[in-house]
């Protein structure tokens, strides 16, 4: 299926191998035979069809909660091809939110933000018409690459819709928890040597659990939270240890077992997160 909602091509954007400086810009994590290609107005991401064609479905579903929540914004599908495993994004002036993470008080308040994002997206998002029982519709890479701000206009954007690879989960619902198991993964990555780190991390992390439980679906169950959050940490260890080599690894995996010792002092009962 192919589709357009301009007749807007891919402007501002040269050829898969253009170098950095021509306005575009290879991401940093490549899977092979996915490229993601940052124009001056549009990002195109090409990968395997079958992915491509879920993570358009899932970004157009995506798009109607945020328009009827107005928590989010996702960026527009100016065009995409399925059969090629294509799809041309506008491109949102996002920045990171790891400035804004260093202050406390900020940092509460986006966690309410993304925490209620989050459970809107579980508890309103259409996928297909049949949704496994206890199970939501995920975003599937709910991480703080992902989940961004568009400074002007202080929106929270959330961009690719799709599951990361490296969790091992492959469906378009899932148990709500791996969403929330994966955003934990990211807010207690510490990067080695990176000033920007996130102020009072356990505070913030509560209140994003707390939110969370309060706005969603099936509320929160932190056993299986916890069981999700041991058994993905495995393949994320692999992951940095891949891209980011043995030692910066291991200042890593310091930071996941904070993240395993912040969950197991969570109190048993979800209300009181
Ligand atoms: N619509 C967009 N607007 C601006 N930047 C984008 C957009 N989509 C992607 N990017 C940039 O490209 C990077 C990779 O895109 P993403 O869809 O997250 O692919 P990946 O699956 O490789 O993580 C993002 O982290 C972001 O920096
Ligand atoms: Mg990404």
């Amino acid at each position: 299926m192919r589709g357009t909602s301009a007749d807007a091509g891919p402007a501002g954007v040269t050829g898969a191998h253009a170098e950095a400086g021509d306005g575009v810009s290879p991401t940093e994590i490549m899977a092979p035979g996915r490229a993601v290609l940052v124009g001056d107005s549009v990002v195109v991401k090409t990968q395997e069809t079958t992915t491509s064609r879920r993570e358009r479905i899932r970004t157009q579903a995506a798009s109607l909660v945020a328009e009827q929540t107005g928590l989010f914004v996702v960026p527009k599908i100016i065009s995409f091809d399925d059969a090629q495993g294509q799809i041309v994004f506008e491109r949102l002036p996002i920045t990171g939110l790891h400035e804004i993470l260093r202050d406390r008080d900020q940092g509460l308040v986006m966690m309410q933000r993304m925490a209620e994002a989050l459970a809107a997206t579980h508890g309103r998002m259409v996928i297909s018409e049949t949704a496994p029982k206890g199970w939501v519709p995920l975003h599937g890479d709910f991480a703080l690459t992902n989940v961004l701000h568009l400074p002007g206009a202080d929106r929270l954007a959330i961009i690719d819709w799709a599951n990361a690879e490296w969790t091992g989960f492959d469906g378009d619902y899932g148990p709500p928890e791996l969403d929330v198991a994966v955003f934990l993964t990211s807010l207690f990555h510490r990067r080695a040597f990176y000033p920007r780190q996130v102020a009072s991390r356990h505070e913030v992390a509560r209140h994003f659990l707390a939110t969370y439980a309060s706005r969603s679906p099936h509320g929160l169950d932190l056993a299986a939270l916890r069981s999700i959050v041991t058994g993905i940490m495995p393949a994320f260890i692999r992951l940095t240890r891949r891209l980011r080599g043995p030692l910066r690894a291991l200042a890593y995996r310091h930071s996941m077992i904070d993240l395993e010792l912040f969950l197991r002092r969570l109190p048993a009962n979800n209300a009181r997160v």
